[in-house]
């Protein structure tokens, strides 16, 4: 793993704790393909090397995935690799709570739970987390759970994580979760989760790589890593390792055309994920995106609306979920911009020809109809070549436009 020796320095720090018996939730923020899983792998490596017990389970994609599912897979492994004395011994009480969760017989409880009885949610919540808090009593140098992908974790999974928080302070054991803060999540899903933050010990950021690592992860690929290509794989990919990676790739295998790859070339794993975060938009905020990829890689919030032809707020209201996402900046002054050049790329490349003309025939309307000369360039992004010209005042409308532009020196 490249770069982030702060963000290990600081997991470093609650592991060691944690292995003294002060415990505590770590939380990997950041966007796709930042990293998160990466380095949930790297401090769980570190947790091993410090004499801690691992367990690491991922939350499935799927809606249709069985409640509590990542929890599910630990108490699962970790009851697995015990001997039955010591199980029952960490089951204790909670065989019936384990029995709801599907586990009946890795708790050896039996196989219909008597009800949980009054209390109902909260108490099978607290006797699942009293069998965390006793594995990791029984575990000489401390217990480490790792959950991958919390976004797309259930309730259930979420409200346990929150009673563990809770009382991790007085266990040696650390709980490390990953999560996307801009994924959309469900009603109540995204409340639980939005509890997280306060609960946690630690919140790390996942952000770029910078070009240190970009040079190595050049480097990693065969290639000589100038200044001027670790310069523009950082501005394509703002640093992103999943983007940085598949740029890569595409350029060790066509080194003859590294410019033209590196310029204009768009990996088609970079086009699937972004395509699903897409699809996870709300489809308006979705095709605002659209209709700004078009336009280009920033520019004002108002020339967007003008050309989605939507009314200011709507726009800056359907725009907060593509920036909460992280495909968005907001540039300041009114303006936004892509936060990678990439992600444009992709979302143009996967635009219908169509829809793509369309949006170029309101741009080309909106700079036309402009209080100030468009620029000549822009004018010419959206018109001839891209944009058939549908009669000859359109023709000569634009090229009166163009004039103006040329005459003011734009
Ligand atoms: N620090 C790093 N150094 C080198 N390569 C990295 C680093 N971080 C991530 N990568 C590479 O980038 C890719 C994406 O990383 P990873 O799967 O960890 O991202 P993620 O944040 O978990 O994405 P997702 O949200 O889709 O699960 C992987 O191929 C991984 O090997
Ligand atoms: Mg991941």
């Amino acid at each position: 793993m490249l770069g982030r020796s702060a963000e290990r320095t600081a997991a470093a720090g609650l592991l060691e704790e944690a292995a003294s018996g002060h415990g505590g939730l770590l939380l990997l923020a950041g966007e796709a393909g930042i990293g998160k899983t990466t380095m949930l792998h790297a401090i769980a490596a570190d947790a091993r090397r410090r004499g801690l017990m691992v367990r690491i389970a991922g939350t499935p994609a799927d809606p249709d995935r069985a409640a509590f599912s990542p929890w599910v897979q630990l108490f699962e492994e970790h009851l697995r690799e015990l001997d039955a004395g010591a199980a029952r011994r960490v089951v204790g009480p909670a065989g019936a709570a384990l029995t709801l969760l599907g586990l009946g017989d890795a708790a050896g409880a039996p196989k219909h739970a008597a009800g949980m009885g009054q209390g109902g949610r909260h108490r099978l919540l607290r006797q699942l987390a009293e069998v965390w808090q006793r594995a990791a009593d029984a575990a000489p140098g401390g217990l480490l759970l790792a959950l991958d992908d919390l976004h797309w974790a259930d309730l259930g999974t979420v409200l346990l994580l929150i009673e563990m928080a809770g009382r991790l302070a007085g266990h040696r054991m650390a709980v490390v979760a990953t999560l996307r803060p801009g994924d959309p999540v469900a009603g109540r899903v995204a409340e639980a989760l939005g509890e997280l933050p306060r609960l946690a010990r630690l919140t790390l950021p996942l952000t770029r790589l910078d070009d240190a690592a970009l040079t190595a992860l050049t480097q990693a690929v065969g290639l000589t890593a100038t200044a001027d290509l670790v310069a523009q794989l950082s501005r394509r990919t703002g640093g992103n390792p999943f983007f940085a990676t598949q740029l890569l790739q595409m350029l060790a295998a066509n080194a003859a055309n590294a410019p033209q790859v590196l310029a204009v070339e768009v990996p088609v794993h970079v086009v699937e994920v972004v395509r699903r975060r897409l699809a996870r938009l709300p489809a308006a905020t979705a095709g605002l995106l659209e209709v700004a990829a078009v336009l280009g890689a920033a520019g004002a919030v108002e020339t967007l609306a003008a050309t989605a032809g939507r009314d200011l707020g709507g726009v800056l209201g359907d725009l907060e979920p593509a920036v909460t996402s992280g495909l968005l900046a907001d540039a300041g002054a009114g303006r936004w911009r892509f936060v990678h050049a990439l992600v444009r790329d992709a979302v143009v490349d996967g635009l219908g020809a169509r829809r793509r003309l369309d949006i170029n025939a309101s741009a080309l309307a909106v700079l036309r109809d402009g209080r100030s000369p468009a620029p000549a360039a822009e004018l010419a992004r959206h018109s001839p070549g891209g944009l058939p010209l549908t009669s000859r005042e359109d023709a000569v409308d634009l090229c009166r436009h163009l004039d103006r532009a040329v005459d003011t020196g734009i």
